[in-house]
């Protein structure tokens, strides 16, 4: 195991220690989050097992089967009922990220929590694309639209690398969009998941504190949230991700 990899695994470790009792696991695909013997793990994915195949390829392991087929901003569980959710890297899959926060909320026992890791685009594919602004997402929430073909049209740009008038770009944004593929409808750097993070919490008003923020670095690519539900007898913190580095 390299050192990263080894890191990683310490890491895994570390953010388990907050699971117990019984959630979810939202887009697994090839990769379930490591949970504890003693906790209870329903994986949720958009797609049936053999769809999530065909549409991911391009993946050699094997993928999860998911006990529940469930679009991760209408998910089929109850107000208040989960002790965690976990979401590897999806948030930047989803059109409406700041309604999908909330629903993840809502679902949450007081408690619970959300473990978010969301990739940072300085060491992804998204390197050419511009950062999304929070403004965006607010106003895209706000007004009910997302602009699909635009969020296409810019990943066909900037991350299969076809020129915009092309051929080969109308090609590609055709097949895209009518396959409804999983882009990356948003991308981010850390800083800008914490900005979305504490919007959650001082203008949605969505009772949960940070527990974790880990920025993305050259072995973490991605950046590590950990949301916890507060409970109703619990004093409320305020702007203290300085204390959750790692
Ligand atoms: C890039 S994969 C993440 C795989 C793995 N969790 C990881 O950390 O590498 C994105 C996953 O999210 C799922 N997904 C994307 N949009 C979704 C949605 N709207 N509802 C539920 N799952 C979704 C995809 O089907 C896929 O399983």
């Amino acid at each position: 195991m390299g050192k990263g990899a080894a890191l990683r695994w310490l890491e895994n470790r570390l953010l388990a220690r907050h699971l117990r009792g019984h959630g979810i696991e939202i887009g697994a695909l090839w990769r379930k989050f490591p949970v504890p013997h003693r906790v209870t793990v329903y994986y949720v994915d958009r797609l049936q097992n053999e769809d999530l195949q065909q549409h991911y390829a391009e993946v050699s392991q094997t993928v999860v089967n998911p006990d529940v087929v469930a679009d991760a901003m209408q998910l089929p569980f109850a107000p208040a009922s989960l002790n965690f959710v976990i979401a590897s890297h999806v948030l930047e899959h989803l059109p409406f990220p700041l309604a999908a926060l909330r629903h993840w909320y809502d679902v949450l026992l007081p408690g619970g929590v959300l473990l978010l890791k969301v990739p940072d685009k300085r060491y992804t594919f998204d390197a050419k694309r511009e950062r999304t602004p929070l403004e965006h997402l607010i106003a895209e929430q706000e007004e009910q639209g997302c602009d699909k073909q635009a969020h296409f049209e810019d990943w066909v740009d900037r991350v299969v690398g076809h020129r915009r008038g092309t051929p080969e770009f109308q090609q590609q944004l055709k097949y895209l969009l009518e396959s409804d593929y999983s882009i990356h409808y948003h991308v981010w750097v850390d800083e800008d998941v914490r900005e979305i993070a504490e919007y959650t919490r001082t203008e949605m008003r969505l009772q949960w504190r940070p527990i974790v923020f880990w920025r993305a670095h050259s072995y973490r690519k991605e950046c590590v949230l950990m949301l916890q539900r507060t409970r109703p007898d619990e004093r409320k913190s305020e702007g203290i991700y300085g204390n959750l580095h790692l």
